[in-house]
């Protein structure tokens, strides 16, 4: 079915969830037949951004081609997903105005939690000095004033979080219906109440 184009833009510290969020809302748009594409950090650096560092200048960088790539996906109908800290504000801001339909998630998590979890080991070198501008330890991270959806890694499930963000995007009117819910309660007893006076059911 024809969708609309949107960006869904995940902002957080290293090791919040962005990843595990993003892929699991591409699962849940895929299921309801919409094109989804994810632009993730980590495997942009790879191959989009390959060479760039951790400098505000090469993460700018980084952050307008995510960005770039999301505005092509998008007017094509395309539903883009970006996953990467993009820890300034004023780029996101800017990726915002560039893209339009504009879904930001803040992917919100105490460092504690981070440093406590530490899943690729990188906040311990961090905090031992071996990486010198590790985002929220050495280097700033500036949270979304006025996100759309934040969700709190810490303290709900992969599922709850992925709930919140659909039922954003089902307020904002970027789902096409669901099978469920072509028909509210309501409208159902209707049409059940006639189907039974026709005499078809
Ligand atoms: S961004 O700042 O440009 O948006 P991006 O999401 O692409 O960052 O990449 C972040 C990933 O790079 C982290 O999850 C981590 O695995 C790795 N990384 C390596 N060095 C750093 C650093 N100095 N700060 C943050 N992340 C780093």
């Amino acid at each position: 079915m024809e969708h609309k184009g949107f960006t869904i833009w995940f902002t957080g510290l290293s090791g919040a969830g962005k990843t595990t969020l993003a892929r699991e809302v591409e699962k849940r748009l895929r299921a309801r037949g919409m094109k989804v594409e994810v632009l993730d950090g980590d495997v942009v650096r790879q191959n989009l951004s390959k060479g760039l560092g951790f400098s505000k200048e090469d993460r700018d960088t980084n952050i307008r081609r995510i960005g770039f790539v999301c505005k092509l996906l998008t007017r094509n109908n395309v539903v883009a997903i970006a996953a990467a800290i993009s820890p300034y504000r004023d780029i996101r801001d800017e990726v915002r105005r560039e893209i339009g339909n504009f879904v930001e998630v803040y992917v919100d998590c105490p460092l504690e939690v981070l440093v406590e979890r530490d899943v690729k080991g990188l906040y311990k070198k961090a905090l031992a000095g071996e990486i010198t501008n590790f985002t929220g330890v050495n280097d700033p991270y500036e949270p979304p004033l006025n996100p759309e959806v934040v969700v709190h890694s810490d303290r709900e499930s992969v599922e709850e979080s992925v709930e919140k963000i659909m039922r954003k995007l089902k307020e904002l009117d970027y789902l096409p219906p669901a099978p469920e819910d072509v028909y509210s309660e309501e409208e159902a007893e209707v049409v059940e109440e006639r189907l039974r006076s026709l005499g078809y059911i």
